[in-house]
């Protein structure tokens, strides 16, 4: 394994199209695109790396696999009356289907149904609670008590973010939301902004690999059925408009963050977290599709 990480970490050196790093998010687009990083965590406890695997980054949406297991942890099945299932088939910042839907969003990855998931998770609770909770649950699964969040990308996030300020209101305009418009989008915004390494990403996917068990605490964190189902929405909705491409080039569920992370899962085989920060015009990182799609040529882990 090591020598496949190796190899494929060379190969995306070699690549002059590395993708076009975000520039919404002004604090993302300080990032230099000439980084590459991969680590492939198997259920054993080892662990495989190549490139910049110790270097932070913004997991961005990565994190929204993360609240949705808090959220079907305090809410259990009720969760689906705030998001649906389905892929959307638009981009991730879309507002279209909100109003032909009744203000609920299509699935817990677009950034509608992660806001109206950080709604459901605050429940009441003053957003800094609810940070230190989604903190605690991050580094309890990375087995790494460093991990924290970064203040300078939240406030850029919260500086610009502008269409997710409207897609907050015009969900709470159905009456949908618990707690106040900017309680939900500090949340949001926060748990979008946590820095993590790829070493730490693979690891806490583990669970997702482990039918619900973190091997590296013993810890069942959610039951096996509901690992599967977490790994087939990541499969469906993971990658936005992309995620049927993702699926057919790769063949893992995957979730893709605007920072250039991935968190991809083989069942039963391993958890990995690629990192480039280079985008694809969708949003998804370059290098890291392609070396995901190596990885899994060279190790025949498609769920196909
Ligand atoms: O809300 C946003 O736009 C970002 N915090 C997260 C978007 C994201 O990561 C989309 N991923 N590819």
């Amino acid at each position: 394994m090591q020598q496949i990480v190796d190899d494929i970490a060379a190969q995306m050196a070699s690549k002059s199209d590395k993708g076009a790093v975000a520039s919404y998010i002004p604090q993302l687009a300080c990032v230099d695109p000439n980084q590459f990083a991969i680590s492939v965590a198997l259920p054993d406890g080892s662990l495989y790396s190549a490139g910049c695997s110790e270097t932070l980054f913004s997991i961005q949406s990565i994190s929204k696999v993360f609240t949705l297991t808090l959220a079907l942890g305090k809410l259990g099945e009720r969760v689906w009356t705030r998001v649906g299932r389905e892929p959307s088939g638009d981009p991730f910042n879309s507002i279209v289907q909100l109003e032909h839907e009744h203000g609920k969003p299509r699935n817990p990855f677009v950034n509608a149904g992660a806001i109206a998931i950080a709604d459901a998770i605050l429940h009441g609770h003053q957003p800094k609670e609810t940070l230190a909770e989604i903190l605690r649950f991050m580094r309890f699964m990375a087995n790494d008590e460093s991990i924290t969040i970064d203040e300078k990308v939240a406030r850029s996030e919260l500086e610009t973010g502008d269409r997710n300020a409207s897609l907050a209101h015009f969900m709470a305009s159905f009456g949908h939301f618990e707690n106040s418009v900017d309680a939900v989008l500090g949340t949001y915004f926060h748990h979008c902004s946590i820095a993590m390494n790829t070493i730490q990403l693979a690891t806490s996917g583990l669970f997702l690999a482990n039918d619900g068990i973190n091997p590296t605490t013993g810890y069942r964190v959610v039951s096996s059925n509901r690992a599967k189902r977490i790994n087939s929405l990541m499969l469906m909705c993971g990658h936005y408009d992309g995620s049927g491409e993702f699926a057919f080039r790769v063949g893992l569920p995957g979730k893709s963050g605007v920072g250039g992370g991935i968190l991809a899962v083989a069942p039963g085989k391993a958890s990995i977290a690629v990192w480039s920060p280079g985008l694809d015009p969708i949003g998804n990182s370059k290098l890291g599709t392609q070396a995901l799609e190596l990885l899994v040529k060279r190790t025949g882990w498609s769920v196909f």
